[in-house]
C-alpha cells in the first residue's frame, strides 16, 4: 500500500465538527465591521516578495526568518503572505482607494509564517483584519478598539486585556534609536549574538528578544514614551481620556514595540492569560509611513487583525456553547424506485419552503439503515417516501426527538405542514 499523505506540520484542517464554531466568529465579524461601514476586500494570498520585505522591514523575524518565499516559473520572487496589512494597503493603492478619500475596509484569509508550532501558533492561521486609511486620528484609532471590544462582548469573551501604547512619530523613533544605541553599545558583552548583529541594523527589535539573560538589560533601557514631543503625547493623551470615558479598561505598556516595522505612535493588543505563550489574540496600530513606503503619497492608516485559531481556542477555554446548524427534516427513500421521485420532490420542497434545511438520502440501503443515517444527521424529522406512500401520493413522517406517533400526509400538505413546525415563511 502506498504511504498516506499527510497535512504539512503547522496546517490544519478544520473539520465538519468544528467549521460551525469557525462560521459562528466570522458571522459576527462580518455583521460588526459592516454596522460599522467597513467593506470587505479580498486579496490574493501570493503577493511579490518586495511587498513584505519594504513593508514589514528586512530587519524583523517574519521577513528574516519565518516567510514562505519561492521563485515561481518566471523566476519571480513570490511570498505567501505573513499578513494583510501590506496587501490591502496595496491594493488599495493600486486601485487609486487612497486619492483623496477615507476608506474602512477589512479582509480575512490565511496567513503563512514558518514559526515553531505549538498551541496558539501555527505555519497556516487565519487573520481577521480591519484597516482604516486617511484619517490621522484618534478618533479612529478610538473607533476600531471600540470595535473590537464591542466584538469581545458579542462573541460572549470577558477577561482580554488591552494593552496600549505610543511608538511615537519617524522622527521621535529615530531620537530613541539613538539612545538605545548608546545604552546596549555601553553593555556590549551583556547582548547576544543576534542583539549584536541588531543593534547595527535595527536597535527597536532588541527589546523583542526573549533571552532571559537579557531580561534585566531590556527592563533598565530607556523607554520610547519618554521621547514623544507634544502631538505624539497629544495623540496618545485623547486617545486614553476616551476610553475611560467609554469604560474600556487598558494598561499602558511602553514596552510593547510589535513585531512589525510599520508602525508609529498607537499601537495595541487584546491579550489573554488563557493561551499561555501565545496570548495575544488581537494587534494593531497606526501605520502612517507605510503608503510612502510602497510607492504611494503620504496617507495615514491604522487597523488590527485577530488569529481566528486564538479566539477559537479562547472560546473553548470559556466553553463557550455553539451549536451546529439544525437540519429540520431527512428524507428517507428506501426503494430503487423512489430515488428519482425522491429527489425530484425535495427540490418541489426546497421551493416552496426557502428556509428549510432538508437532507436527502443517497446512497441506497434499507429503511433501517435510513434511519440510522437520519438520526446521526441530527434531524428533528425523517420524511420516509417508500412505494406505498408514493402510490398513493402522500408521506410518512417519523419525529426523530420526540415520543410521537408515525402520521402520513398528502404531500401536496407538506409544505403547509413544516411551516407550522418550523416556523418557516412559505414562498
Ligand atoms: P501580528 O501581531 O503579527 O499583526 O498578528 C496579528 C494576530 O494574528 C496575532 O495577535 C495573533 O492572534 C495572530 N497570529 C499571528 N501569528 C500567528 C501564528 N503563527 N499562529 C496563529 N495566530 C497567529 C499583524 O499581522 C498585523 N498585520 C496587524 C495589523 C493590522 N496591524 C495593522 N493592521
Amino acid at each position: 500500500m502506498r504511504k498516506t499523505i499527510q497535512a504539512i506540520r503547522g496546517m490544519h484542517d478544520a473539520l465538519p465538527d468544528q467549521t460551525p464554531r469557525w462560521q459562528f466568529v466570522e458571522n459576527k465579524v462580518r455583521s460588526l465591521a459592516q454596522s460599522y461601514g467597513y467593506a470587505e476586500i479580498r486579496m490574493p494570498i501570493v503577493e511579490p516578495t518586495e511587498l513584505f520585505t519594504r513593508s514589514i522591514g528586512e530587519v524583523t523575524d517574519i521577513v528574516e526568518k519565518e516567510m514562505y518565499t519561492f521563485q515561481d516559473r518566471n523566476g519571480d520572487s513570490l511570498t505567501l503572505r505573513p499578513e494583510g496589512t501590506a496587501s490591502c494597503l496595496r491594493a488599495a493603492l493600486q486601485h487609486g482607494m487612497l486619492h483623496n478619500q477615507t476608506q474602512r475596509l477589512w479582509y480575512q484569509g490565511p496567513m503563512f509564517r514558518h514559526e515553531r508550532p505549538q498551541k496558539g501558533r501555527y505555519r497556516q492561521f487565519h487573520q481577521i483584519g480591519v484597516e482604516a486609511y486617511g484619517i490621522p486620528g484618534p478618533d479612529i484609532d478610538i473607533e476600531l478598539i471600540m470595535l473590537s471590544a464591542r466584538l469581545w462582548r458579542e462573541l460572549g469573551i470577558d477577561g482580554l486585556e488591552l494593552q496600549l501604547n505610543s511608538l511615537g512619530s519617524a522622527a521621535e523613533r529615530s531620537a530613541y534609536r539613538t539612545a538605545l544605541v548608546n545604552y546596549f553599545s555601553d553593555h556590549p558583552d551583556q547582548l547576544d549574538e543576534e542583539s549584536q548583529r541588531r543593534l547595527r541594523t535595527n536597535p527597536l527589535r532588541i527589546l523583542d528578544s526573549k533571552n532571559p539573560e537579557m531580561a534585566s538589560l531590556i527592563a533598565n533601557a530607556p523607554v520610547l514614551t519618554d521621547y514623544l514631543q507634544t502631538e505624539s503625547q497629544t495623540h496618545l493623551a485623547t486617545l486614553c481620556e476616551t476610553l475611560d470615558k467609554a469604560g474600556i479598561a487598558y494598561t499602558l505598556n511602553p514596552r510593547l514595540v510589535r513585531g512589525l516595522d510599520y508602525y508609529c505612535r498607537t499601537v495595541f493588543e487584546w491579550v489573554t492569560d488563557l493561551l499561555g505563550a501565545q496570548g495575544t489574540v488581537c494587534a494593531g496600530g497606526r501605520y502612517d509611513g507605510l503608503v510612502s513606503q510602497i510607492g504611494g503619497r503620504d496617507t495615514p492608516g491604522i487597523g488590527f487583525a485577530m488569529g481566528i485559531e486564538r479566539l477559537l481556542e479562547v472560546l473553548d477555554a470559556k466553553q463557550q456553547n455553539i451549536t451546529p446548524p439544525t437540519v429540520h427534516a431527512y428524507l428517507i427513500l428506501p426503494g430503487e424506485r423512489t430515488v428519482a421521485a425522491g429527489l425530484t420532490f425535495a427540490e418541489k420542497l426546497r421551493d416552496a419552503l426557502p428556509g428549510l434545511a432538508l437532507q436527502a438520502h443517497c446512497g441506497g440501503g434499507g429503511l433501517k439503515s435510513q434511519f440510522k443515517k437520519a438520526d446521526r444527521s441530527g434531524a428533528h424529522l425523517a420524511l420516509i417516501l417508500g412505494e406505498d406512500e408514493l402510490a398513493e401520493n402522500s408521506i410518512s413522517i417519523k419525529n426523530l426527538r420526540e415520543e410521537i406517533d408515525q402520521t402520513t400526509l398528502k404531500l401536496d400538505a407538506l409544505p403547509a405542514y413544516l411551516a407550522d413546525t418550523f416556523n418557516l415563511e412559505q414562498a
